[in-house]
């Protein structure tokens, strides 16, 4: 086949739904107008650990709209079947009102049922639930960890021993919650045994397996629609307790019930980043060599599921050397179970490798870039496969001309400016994206239009608009004519919409739907006596804004419309797919970046302001340059939080998470942020899929922590081993 010329993929576009969302059309999860729709207000545990021992409903059952009050003395009980293949970690999930256990702070232990929004927040309030309170256990350094995940190549501690030069540091990293500008939400409706819901969901089809799982439902019973969602970064990836509440409202009181989460309850009743403690230890030959790096980190889950994340991938192929060892401990506490936040595990494995990088590159009077260049490694040394590709000398290069990093000063505290010490910092940046099998079907109408539909999902980075793109190339035509359509279960399956791979995974279904449908009108042209077509070799086929013409010869044409017209057909239809990478893999799959930051530190009040941040990323092939500077420039605001902010507070004394609001839980607001720059190296990865992607939406947050904190130190001399890097700290 020719190559289809690439008209929309590449080009700077705009939002295909930008109109929808900029004038309120699009719906979101609690938008959707659902006949007879009734309101559901979760009551949750005000203890941290413990049992029920009495529930006081006459009041709330009382006031005036509420129809229900479900709990686990009367609340069906539900079959909770295994669910293969979802997004739960091991472990037993949470069951909703199936026993009188609390497992932490915030579990949900009754619903109101109201027919207004008020009288159910109302009758929540009225609810009376009496305790049997147990010393709830939630703090990471004081509980006692599960069997660790090893990794070991070469012997490190051996190496450690011998290295010229040894490094000995521990990192404290906050949790985090994900805190998305839409709520978490569910509307759930019964019809019979049919159950359909619109949530907020980053993954229609996970959700829709887990509510046949947790209801013993067939499959083709349960449908989820989720069109928009507004932001998710990972909380959206796995089907949480409130959504089988919103169910159970609906199926007991026989109505549609909406349940919104309130900005509290997002703070338990959804994941979060996990706390970690993470020692590292590192050992260089002087000239900055590393021999060997031990890593023994610690991190927060649940008591009733063992959550863990791609922490150790870092620390085995950011860098050359022969002796590793790592150990992962998962800690389990009385908390809710946590989740994959944007650059799961790498963002926070490469906070400590990168400000480790940063100490040895101080200690020994390197340079940070010389450093990392000394220790760039020719293949991943834990897969023993070549990377597809992977350009962080370049990122290094680009960084440093474009922020000129030649005017930092490698001695701290050098430069001044009233009551500001001003430094620069860097770090890389890695994160290893996703693919997965998925499909997508592609319809071509009589009109020339085209639909194409996929489950997926688009929590924000753009996935309608970069679809579309691939969609118009593929078919020939240009962006008014495509549509494409997500958010639905009863659109073919696709992966997560998470770990960076929905442009690899369901852009390549995409694009090979489109191929198959844009060669079946070929070959009716060709093979058609009264095609201007006919007797050309398909292969010498393109087609252009509907119009298919010999390569070369644009004269030689016909549009789609009337090829379908004359030979009768309503359409053409192709399922399109994609299987996942090769099996075992040839590559090491990973996207890049450079990070760069240049901090202001009051001297008196240790107060950090970010002055500048540049991010110069290997990312494959850009689809769609505006929506990923977009993401860039999310995933660089997400690490100022991180960095400087972001910390999820809990009182160990009875479980509470005191700061579960926008005020008192600090996220980075237009006054926090900076002129930031992205830069994406020009470029395609062959190896990773058809379309050259390798995925950017979490690789652009990786390395933002370490960049700031970096040049914090070398604005002040001071190194903040522990995130958030709070004033307190520097003072
Ligand atoms: Mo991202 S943590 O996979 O939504």
């Amino acid at each position: 086949m020719s190559p289809q010329p690439q008209a929309a993929v590449g080009a700077p576009l705009s939002r295909v739904d930008g109109r929808l969302k900029v004038t309120g059309r699009a719906k979101y999860a609690a938008e959707h107008d659902v006949d007879g729709v009734v309101h559901a207000v979760i009551v949750d545990a005000s203890i941290g650990r413990g049992r029920i021992t009495s529930i006081d409903t006459g009041a709330a059952e009382e006031h005036p709209g509420v129809l229900r009050v479900i709990h686990h003395r009367n609340a069906p009980k539900l079959p909770y079947r295994d669910n293969a293949g979802s997004n739960n970690p091991p472990g037993r999930r949470l069951r909703v009102f199936q026993d009188d256990r609390v497992l932490f702070h915030g579990q949900p232990v009754a619903v109101v049922v109201a027919t207004t929004l008020e009288a159910a927040q109302h009758g929540a309030g009225l609810v009376k639930l009496g305790y049997d309170v147990e010393q709830p256990s939630t703090d990471l350094h004081e509980a006692e960890p599960d069997k660790p995940t090893n990794y070991a190549r070469g012997d490190a501690e051996a190496a450690l021993r011998d290295a010229a030069v040894r490094l000995d540091l521990t990192y404290q990293l906050a949790r985090n919650h994900h805190n998305p500008m839409e709520p978490h939400a569910t509307i759930a409706r019964w019809n019979g045994d049919k159950l359909t819901v619109w949530d907020k969901t980053q993954w229609v089809v996970g959700t829709h397996d887990e509510l046949a799982a947790v209801f013993d439902l067939p499959k083709a019973s349960v449908r989820v629609i989720n069109p928009f969602v507004g932001g998710g970064f990972g909380s959206g990836l796995r089907c949480w307790p409130h959504t089988v509440v919103a169910a159970v409202a609906a199926r007991e009181t026989g109505r549609p019930a909406k349940l919104v989460l309130s900005r509290r309850q997002m703070y338990f009743g959804t994941g979060f980043r996990p706390s970690y403690e993470y020692r590292l230890r590192l050992g260089s030959s002087r000239r900055g060599r590393l021999t060997a790096a031990v890593h023994e980190m610690d991190s927060e889950t649940s008591s009733y599921e063992t959550f863990t994340e791609d922490i150790l991938p870092a620390g085995q192929m950011l860098y050359s050397m022969a002796n590793v060892s790592q150990v992962y401990r998962t800690v389990p506490l009385d908390v809710n179970t946590p989740v994959w936040k944007r650059g799961p595990g790498f963002a926070t494995a490469s906070f400590v490798i990168e400000s480790a990088m940063d100490e040895l590159a101080h200690e020994l009077g390197i340079d940070p870039i010389e450093l990392r260049q000394r220790n760039e490694p020719n293949e991943d040394e834990a897969k023993n496969l070549p990377f597809s590709t992977r350009r962080l000398r370049e990122c290094y290069t680009v960084g440093a001309r474009e922020f000129g990093w030649h005017h930092r000063s490698s001695r701290p505290r050098a430069r001044r400016e009233g009551d500001w010490l001003i430094g620069m910092g860097m770090a890389a940046g890695v994160y290893g994206p996703g693919r997965v099998a998925a499909q997508a079907r592609v319809r071509l109408d009589a009109d020339g239009t085209a639909v194409v539909e996929a489950a997926s999902s688009d929590m924000g980075p753009g996935t309608y608009t970069s679809q579309t793109q691939v969609a118009a190339d593929a078919l020939g035509l240009t962006m008014r004519t495509v549509t494409f359509r997500l958010g639905d279960s009863l659109y073919p399956p696709t992966p997560p919409h998470g770990g960076s791979m929905t442009l690899a995974s369901v852009g390549s279904a995409v694009l090979d739907g489109c191929n198959k449908v844009r060669r079946q009108a070929i070959k009716l042209a060709v093979e058609d006596r009264e095609s201007p077509l006919y007797g050309v070799d398909a292969d010498d086929v393109v087609v252009r804004s509907g119009r298919l013409h010999v390569k070369g010869t644009p004269s030689r044409s016909e549009t789609y419309r009337s090829l379908l017209a004359r030979h009768d057909r309503s359409h053409l239809e192709a399922l399109g797919s994609y299987d996942g990478p090769p099996s075992p893999e040839r590559h090491a799959y990973h996207a890049y970046n450079a990070t760069f930051a240049e901090v202001a530190v009051d001297a008196r009040l240790g107060l950090v302001r970010v002055r500048r941040m540049l991010g110069v990323y290997d990312a494959g092939r850009i689809v769609s340059p505006k929506l990923a500077e977009s993401q860039a420039i999310g995933g660089i605001v997400g690490g100022i939080g991180t960095a400087l902010l972001e910390h999820t507070v809990t009182d160990h004394r009875d479980g509470r998470i005191v700061n579960a609001n926008l005020a008192d839980y600090l996220v980075p607001v237009n006054a926090d942020v900076p002129d930031v720059k992205a830069i994406y190296l020009d470029g395609e990865d062959r190896e990773a899929n058809a379309l050259g992607v390798k995925g950017l939406g979490e690789v652009v947050m990786v390395g933002v922590a370490p960049a700031i904190a970096n040049a914090v130190f070398n604005a002040t001399g001071r190194r903040i081993r522990e995130l958030p890097i709070t004033a307190e700290a520097l003072i």
